[in-house]
This record gives C-alpha cells, sequence and structure tokens, in this order.
C-alpha cells in the first residue's frame, strides 16, 4: 500500500503531539519509526490506522481515502496487545473467517503460523491467561495471517525474551520478502530497526525530524537531535 501524509496534526486540547508536514510511505516500504517517549509514535500510527482521527490534515491510501476495503487490507498490532476473549486458536483463525475463507485453508493457515511462531502448545489456551511475551506473539500472527498490504507494528517486541525476538523479527523478514507489503515498525531498538528497515525516521515533540533511507540515515545523519539519539542508543 502506499501511503501520503499531508499536514497531519493531532491536538489534546491546548496541547499539539503531532505535526507532519508531508511524508511519503510508497508501496513495499519497510519503515521505521524511532524516537524517545512521548514523541507522538503510537499517536501517529493509530491515526494511520484509522483507529483515531486526526485534528486536521490529510492521509491518502493508494491515492484515495480510508475505505472499508482498505481496512480489510491493513492492521495495526498496538503497544498493549489487545486479544478476543476466546481461545490462541480462536484468535488467529479470526481474521480469516471474517474474510469467509474455508475452514480446512483456515485450519492450514492457522495451525502453520502457530508453528512458524513456535506457539503451537498455546492453542488451546485462553487468551486472557497468557504472559505478555505470549500475549505479543499471538497478535503478531492474527496480524500475520491474513497477509495485509499494510501492516503496523508498535513495539512489537517489547515483552519478548531475546530468543523469541529473533524469531519474531525472521518471521516478519520472511512476511515482508514474500509478499512486499507496506510494514510500518514504531521501535526503540535502533539495531532490531537496522536488521529489518529500509527507512527510518526520527520523530521529536510530534515532528519527523529526519527521514530516509536507513544506511543514509544511521551513517550520515544531517540533524544534531537524531545523532544524538544514535549515538546514545549505540552505546548502550
Ligand atoms: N488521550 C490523550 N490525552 C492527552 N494526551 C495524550 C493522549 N494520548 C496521548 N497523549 C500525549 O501525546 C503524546 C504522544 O503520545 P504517544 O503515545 O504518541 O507517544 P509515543 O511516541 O508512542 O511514546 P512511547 O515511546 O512512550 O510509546 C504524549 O505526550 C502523550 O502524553
Ligand atoms: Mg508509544
Amino acid at each position: 500500500m502506499d501511503l501520503r501524509i499531508k499536514a497531519l496534526k493531532k491536538h489534546y486540547e491546548s496541547k499539539s503531539v503531532l505535526d507532519i508536514n508531508q511524508l511519503h510511505i510508497s508501496k513495499g516500504t519497510f519503515l521505521g519509526i524511532i524516537g524517545p517517549n512521548g514523541a507522538g509514535k503510537s499517536t501517529l500510527v493509530k491515526i494511520l490506522s484509522n483507529v483515531e482521527d486526526a485534528t486536521s490534515g490529510e492521509i491518502l491510501y493508494n491515492g484515495g481515502g480510508f475505505s472499508n476495503e482498505l481496512s480489510k487490507d491493513m492492521t495495526l498490532v498496538f503497544q498493549k496487545p489487545y486479544l478476543l476473549r476466546t481461545t490462541v486458536y480462536n484468535n488467529i483463525a479470526y481474521p480469516l473467517q471474517l474474510r469467509k475463507l474455508d475452514q480446512a485453508e483456515i485450519d492450514n493457515r492457522v495451525i502453520s503460523m502457530m508453528k512458524t511462531m513456535e506457539i503451537m502448545e498455546l492453542k488451546d489456551q485462553k487468551a486472557w491467561t497468557l504472559s505478555g511475551g505470549e500475549a505479543q506473539k499471538v497478535a503478531l500472527a492474527r496480524a500475520l495471517i491474513f497477509r495485509p498490504s499494510l501492516l503496523i507494528l508498535d513495539e512489537f517486541t517489547a515483552n519478548i525474551d531475546p530468543s523469541s525476538m529473533v524469531l519474531l523479527e525472521n518471521t516478519i523478514k520472511q512476511f515482508h520478502e514474500g509478499y512486499r507489503p507496506t510494514i510500518i515498525m514504531v521501535t526503540h531498538n535502533i539495531q532490531q530497526a537496522k536488521r529489518l528497515c529500509s527507512h527510518v525516521a526520527f520523530m521529536i515533540n510530534g515532528k519527523i525530524v529526519e527521514y530516509g533511507e536507513m544506511n543514509e540515515v544511521i551513517f550520515n545523519s544531517q540533524n544534531t537531535d537524531t545523532q544524538k539519539f544514535i549515538s546514545g542508543e549505540i552505546l548502550i
């Protein structure tokens, strides 16, 4: 999916939390969004996903406005995963049931996804009994299962242990290589962004202070705030 943002603003009462003049995310881009707490990253991805309204401005999806049809082709994995009050299997199968795939195809895809993500043993467990990391894996599986053209991830590895992180990163990488969706990923982890993303946007105080191809921004940043952020992260 191709995205164009124009003069996008979000205010909470008198406080401005988002102010993006323009941004073009072309089809197939894997964009990392990096920035300090409160920079407006989650606000931006919620607005892009139509979960929240902007105060003003415009977003074009493949050149047009948001529609029901589009909403079936995109998804957001929230910073705090939200699951349905049912089993893990049913959570992952749900997007395919909505799209009326036949039961055999649903079963094949869900089982294969659970194997890939190493969560087969959670198949019949109730979603509300999962640990934080397990819930994040299920939320990601549910997002990938219907192969969206726009996948938006908000800190999807926040509660994930290092070995599961490699697994989840590889799963997403393979999804991107296989289906060439547009992916927008909010992360605090610059190393993770370097491993996965083709492009990166640095956000500070609601604004995108730098945007470009990953290597160009990381190795040849033109912005002093971005430079400080990059060197601070790498020192950790
Ligand atoms: N409903 C709300 N009412 C008032 N202020 C809000 C509301 N939602 C978000 N904010 C403010 O908007 C700003 C941006 O929040 P946002 O969640 O987008 O930040 P973020 O970049 O995702 O941060 P983090 O890295 O901590 O997740 C913050 O200062 C937050 O307090
Ligand atoms: Mg956030």
